[in-house]
C-alpha cells in the first residue's frame, strides 16, 4: 500500500470516524487521551491528529502544532475548532467548561510523521495517540520524532498494542491479516520496544485492558541534539 493510498483510506474514514469509534472511545481510548493531555507541556507537536479527539485534553499553556497526511481528517479537526469558537484566551477564562478547552490557536499542517517539516529540536513534547499502529515504518517515525524534540523533550504515546494475554494476541494476529493490507493498521505492534533504538528513554509507562492499551512517556537525553 503506497502513502497516497493510505491517506485515501483515512480520508474515507474521516466523516464517520467519531461516530464509528464512539463506543471504543468511551470504553478504551479516552484513558490514553487524558493521560497524554495531562503531561503535554510547552511547544507541542501532535502527529496524526485525526479528527482532533485530543484537543480538549490539553492544558491552556500548550502551544499546539498538529499534523496529519489526510486532508479530510484535518478538515474534521478544523470543523471542531471553528465550532468551538474564536481562539481567544479571554473567552476561555470567562466561561470555564470542558468544551472550551478546545478554544485554542492550533497550527494544522498536512504532513507525514516519516518526513516532519520542522527543524531539529523544535518541540518540548510530541504526542502520538493511536497513530503508530498505522504508520508504515515505526523506526522512521520514531527517529523523526526524536529529531524534532529538544534535548530533554518528551514523547507521549498511547496506542493499542499486542496483548499480554495469548488468546487476545492470537486474535490480534488474525485481525492483522485483514487490516494490514486493507488500511495499513497493525494490532500486533508494540512501539515501546523500539524507543531505545531511536535514542528515547522510557520514564513512565503502564498498560490496561489485558495489555492491549499502552501509555508511554519517553525522553530524549539532555545532551542530545
Ligand atoms: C486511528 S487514527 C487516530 C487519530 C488520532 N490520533 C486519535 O487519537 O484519534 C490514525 C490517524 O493517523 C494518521 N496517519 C496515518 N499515517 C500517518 C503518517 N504516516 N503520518 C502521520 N499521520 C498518519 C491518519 O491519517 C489518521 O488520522
Amino acid at each position: 500500500m503506497t502513502g497516497r493510498t493510505r491517506s485515501e483510506v483515512w480520508d474515507r474514514h474521516a466523516p464517520r470516524y467519531d461516530a464509528r469509534t464512539a463506543w471504543l472511545e468511551r470504553r478504551l481510548l479516552s484513558h490514553g487521551r487524558t493521560w497524554v493531555g495531562a503531561r503535554a507541556t510547552g511547544a507541542t507537536l501532535e502527529v496524526g491528529v485525526g479528527t482532533g479527539a485530543n484537543l480538549a485534553h490539553y492544558g491552556p499553556d500548550v502551544d499546539l502544532t498538529a499534523i496529519d497526511p489526510s486532508a479530510r481528517m484535518l478538515e474534521e479537526t478544523r470543523r471542531k475548532l471553528s465550532e468551538a469558537g474564536p481562539a481567544s484566551r479571554s473567552d476561555r477564562a470567562s466561561s470555564p467548561g470542558p468544551e472550551l478547552s478546545l478554544v485554542r490557536p492550533v497550527r494544522l499542517l498536512a504532513a507525514d510523521v516519516g518526513d516532519l517539516p520542522f527543524e531539529d529540536g523544535s518541540f518540548d513534547s510530541v504526542v502520538a495517540t493511536y497513530v503508530l499502529c498505522c504508520v508504515p515504518d515505526v523506526p522512521l517515525a520514531l527517529a523523526q520524532i526524536a529529531r524534532v524534540l529538544r534535548p530533554g523533550g518528551q514523547l507521549l504515546l498511547a496506542d493499542h498494542v499486542r496483548s499480554t494475554a495469548w488468546p487476545l494476541r492470537l486474535g490480534q494476529r488474525l485481525l492483522d491479516v485483514a487490516t494490514v493490507p486493507l488500511q495499513g493498521e497493525h494490532f500486533s505492534r508494540r512501539p515501546r520496544t523500539l524507543l531505545a533504538a531511536a535514542g528515547l528513554e522510557v520514564t513512565d509507562s503502564h498498560r490496561r485492558a489485558a495489555g492491549v492499551l499502552e501509555m508511554v512517556r519517553a525522553v530524549t537525553p539532555e545532551g542530545m541534539g
